[in-house]
């Protein structure tokens, strides 16, 4: 039959969008549903740098750009990251893996010739080493993201995005945390992601780079970091769990946190890359909050219970509203499930450190001990309390204030 003929005698029907974000169209003839065409709008083959790619969430990033069958060229120095990482990728002819500093500006921009999108995630990532070590993070998170800019400003590349914190909302007094919350930063490494978003957004406004920054909080997932210092809660409980010792429960256990699954936040990055929108910043969460009380439940096994600590917030919680507008992103896995991937996955954590209370307070009265307080003593952190229970949330996200964030 001729193509026009055919089209003509054709209904069309568009199936939802694929998470790859490809539109397949089936046609339909007459009463019967034959498939006669499948055809793909999806976006065409990109060259992409992900700085960070041997890292947690960078790793994830370039597999699914692999996946989707765009060329990846990783710059990371393996500082936090593991080559074991991209092992699995390390195959395919499109993946290219280069050791290299960010901050060496000269060692880097030959790598953004010819470019299409940055995802720029190479960061010194831990936050109690930030307090020990105030200047490497500056030269990572900095200058590392200066040189980043600075090449691909130079080489024309098409499409900036930008790993940002929402650590930079602090102990914040508004939930769910909407972008323009006030910024408190805590620490050096939530001031140093905060300065570098923004340097990126000064170099979109001044340079016209299509820059966006994506807030993102407490994200989850297989190959979660466990560095040697004492961090996210997963990391700990899941060493812990295997070690077969009691999980180790900050105050009460009621303290929030908007866990959001590391698919989701790489949905983020792409929609981001393949959306017009610049000089954004973006909050990527779960929609949600939740205790760590309630992780215990799903994971299972006994607790202990060690004091609070200054400067740790009762609840995170971000605003994802505006995203959802803006992009129509939408986180897809939810607590439950995210947790049960994360039980299937528990040998990433075979050789996590185990923690435990003693060495907890060891670690804690070090970090005490460069923030200029003594263990326990009454500070400004330790009066902050908020309440961020299922309740008070209701009352918050159905006040006109928040009703974007329902
Ligand atoms: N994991 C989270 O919950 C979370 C929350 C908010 C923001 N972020 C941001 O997302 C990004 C990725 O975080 P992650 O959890 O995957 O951390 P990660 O430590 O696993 O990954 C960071 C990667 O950057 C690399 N790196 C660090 N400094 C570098 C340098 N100077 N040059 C080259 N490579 C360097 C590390 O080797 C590592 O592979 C970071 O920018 C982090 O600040 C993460």
């Amino acid at each position: 039959m001729h193509l026009k003929v055919l089209l003509a005698s054709l209904s069309l029907h568009a199936w939802p969008s694929t998470p790859n974000n490809a539109t397949v169209l089936y046609l339909k003839e007459g009463a019967s549903d034959q498939f006669m065409m499948q055809e793909s709008n999806a976006v065409q083959p990109k060259r992409c740098v992900v700085t960070g790619g041997a890292g947690f969430i960078g790793s994830h990033l370039v597999e699914r750009l692999l996946t989707d069958g765009h060329a990846v060229t990783v710059l990371d120095n393996f500082s936090s990251g593991h080559r074991k990482n991209l092992q699995s990728l390390s195959s395919n002819s499109k993946l290219k893996i280069c050791q290299v500093d960010i901050a060496e500006y000269e060692q880097i921009k030959e790598h953004f010739v010819e470019i299409d999108w940055v995802f720029h995630l190479a960061a010194l990532a831990d936050i109690v080493p930030s307090i020990e070590q105030p200047l490497s993070y500056h030269r990572s998170n900095v200058d590392g993201t200066i040189s980043v800019l600075e090449a691909a400003r130079q080489t024309g590349v098409k499409r900036f995005i930008y790993a940002a914190s929402s650590s930079c909302y602090g102990l914040a007094t508004e939930f769910p945390t909407p972008e323009t919350a006030a910024i408190k930063t805590e620490y050096p490494y939530a001031l140093t992601k905060y300065l570098a978003e923004c340097y990126v957004l000064h170099w979109n406004q001044v340079y016209k780079l299509p820059c966006i920054s994506l807030r993102l909080i407490n994200v989850y997932g297989p190959r979660a970091r466990t560095t040697g210092s004492y961090g996210a809660v997963f990391g700990v409980f899941l060493a812990q769990k295997l070690a077969g010792r009691p999980y180790t429960v900050v105050g009460d256990g009621n303290q929030t946190r908007d866990f959001t699954f590391v698919s989701d936040v790489v949905q983020a990055f792409i929609q981001a890359a393949q959306s017009e929108l610049s000089g954004e910043i973006f909050n990527v969460g779960s929609g949600g909050t939740y205790s760590i009380n309630k992780l215990i439940a799903l994971l299972g096994g006994d607790k202990v219970h060690i004091p609070k600590r200054p400067g740790e917030p009762d609840c995170t919680f971000a605003c994802i509203s505006k995203i959802s507008k803006a992009l129509g992103w939408q986180p897809q896995v939810g607590f439950e499930e995210g947790v049960a991937k994360m039980l299937e996955h528990i040998d990433d954590w075979r050789e996590a450190p185990v923690w435990d209370e003693k060495s907890i307070d060891i670690a804690t009265r070090q970090w005490f001990e460069h923030l200029g307080e003594s263990k326990g003593s009454e500070t400004p952190h330790s009066k902050h309390k908020i309440l961020c229970t299922e309740e008070a949330l209701c009352s918050a996200t159905s006040s006109e204030e928040h009703k974007d964030c329902k």
